[in-house]
């Protein structure tokens, strides 16, 4: 089976690839854009299942592949939920990943209660099929400052516990991919994708 990996994010899609080839061992060929290339699409959905889902049928529907897709947010409890499907645009339309986290760190202060969670929803959507929606969630806090420079986004300042005090950005990415939001959220992904191929082969 062919699948293509439905995201312009350089940085997301090696995650999402490493993940997948771990979980599938050989049993999937993995596409990206920039094998087959597609227009850039728009995130107007207002959660992250619409947005997920809006970039999995586009490009689906534009190349005919089976296509996955991944929208992620950050929550942040002191800041109601913000900056959530917002994570990539906080500092504003076009923001480099050092100004959203710069603008997360000053929003908090130095306020202890420092609770966030990192969501990633997955979209899969394939052939006269109904797409499919998988979830994974982090609970976890913001440090106080940058620590690291392994991953990219929020990750310097975001500590999700397991294991230990570290930042994400000082874990190494297979210590990030066994336990992140995006780890879980492809792991049900990969599960779902296993029973289709065992039912395809009988
Ligand atoms: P989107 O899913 O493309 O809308 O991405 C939202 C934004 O969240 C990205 O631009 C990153 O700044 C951030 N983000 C997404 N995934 C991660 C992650 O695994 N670690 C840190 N930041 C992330």
């Amino acid at each position: 089976m062919r699948l293509i990996l439905a995201t312009h994010n350089p940085d997301k899609r090696k995650e999402l690839e490493a993940i997948l080839r771990a979980e599938m061992d050989g049993t999937v060929e993995i596409l990206t854009l920039d094998d087959i290339p597609v227009g850039e699409i728009e995130e107007t959905g207002e959660t992250l299942e619409d947005n997920a889902l809006l970039k999995a049928r586009a490009v689906f529907e534009e190349t005919g592949i089976p296509a996955v897709a991944d929208d992620t947010g950050l929550e942040v409890k002191a800041l109601g939920g913000a900056p959530g499907v917002y994570s990539a645009r906080y500092a504003g339309e076009g923001a480099t990943y050092e100004a959203n986290v710069r603008k997360l760190l000053q929003e908090l202060g130095g306020t202890e209660e420092r609770q966030a969670s990192f969501i990633s929803v997955i979209a899969f959507c394939e052939i006269e099929k109904e797409a499919q929606i998988f979830r994974g969630e982090v609970h976890g806090k913001i440090a106080y400052e940058p620590r690291g420079t392994n991953g990219f986004g929020y990750d310097p300042v975001f500590i999700p516990g397991e294991p230990g005090d570290r930042t994400y950005a000082e874990l190494s990415p297979e210590e990030k991919n066994e336990n992140s939001h995006r780890g879980k959220a492809m792991r049900l992904f990969a599960k779902f994708l296993h029973s289709q191929l065992v039912v395809e082969q009988h």
